[in-house]
């Protein structure tokens, strides 16, 4: 009986902790609530891309020239519309060690949290789902991994494989374009959602 116990009460944590989704990255600081950061951060992450991939779908429609000019043009709005939608108290950014708008360059804080992933994922050839991370006692941030789909190449792909209509586009508006020669499936940056301790305490 003891050692029937002793079997199941492992298992059972196990199961437990499987199931805790999302699950933190990482413990930060145990006087925040932890699964709170990870559903605020999640589904605001979740609401930022789908509005964006949405956008880009509708936008590719009319060619990838046209949805070029459309991402070029509209993605930095379109990103502080969704973030109203969202909640004016939570901050989202789009951010890559390769960017193509210095606008989304990293800071320090998205610097360490780009590492981590790209550590963790050639450690254990998997990225990670997420990754929480205090900045101060009143910033949290979640990171949400972002991964190439096919589509994504069409304008992060090997541009001798672009149009040249569009390559044209990308060294006249992109100079500094760090963003290409990504294949799919590969780790291309992070939706960062910053949301304040008082939210999540
Ligand atoms: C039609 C061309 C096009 C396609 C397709 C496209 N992008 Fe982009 N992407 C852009 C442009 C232009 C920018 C810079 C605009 C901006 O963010 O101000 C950009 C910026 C980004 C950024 C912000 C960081 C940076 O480099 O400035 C991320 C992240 C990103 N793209 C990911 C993706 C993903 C993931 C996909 C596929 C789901 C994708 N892109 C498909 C054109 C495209």
């Amino acid at each position: 009986m003891r050692l029937q116990l002793l079997l199941v009460i492992p298992i059972i944590l196990l199961v437990a902790v499987a199931c805790a989704s999302p699950r933190p990255a990482r413990v930060v600081n145990k006087t925040v609530d932890e699964t709170k950061v990870a559903e605020i951060g999640e589904s605001a992450a979740m609401t930022l891309i789908q509005g964006l991939v949405g956008r880009l779908n509708a936008a590719m429609n009319e060619g990838t020239v046209a949805a070029f000019e459309f991402c070029a043009r509209e993605a930095q709005s379109l990103t502080a519309t969704i973030q109203q939608e969202i909640g004016s108290d939570l901050q989202v950014k789009r951010t890559s060690f390769q960017y193509r708008n210095p606008a989304n360059a990293p800071d320090e804080y998205e610097t360490a949290a780009l590492q981590y992933f790209q550590d963790a994922l050639a450690e254990r050839g998997t990225l990670p789902t997420s990754y929480i991370q205090m900045v101060s006692a009143n910033e949290y941030r979640y990171y949400k991994p972002l991964v190439m789909a096919a589509m994504c190449l069409n304008c992060h792909g090997d541009p001798a494989s672009f149009e040249p209509a569009l390559h044209q586009q990308l060294q006249a508006t992109y100079p500094e374009d760090k963003a290409v020669g990504y294949k799919e499936g590969d780790f291309r940056g992070v939706v960062r959602i910053s949301i304040p301790a008082s939210l999540v305490r």
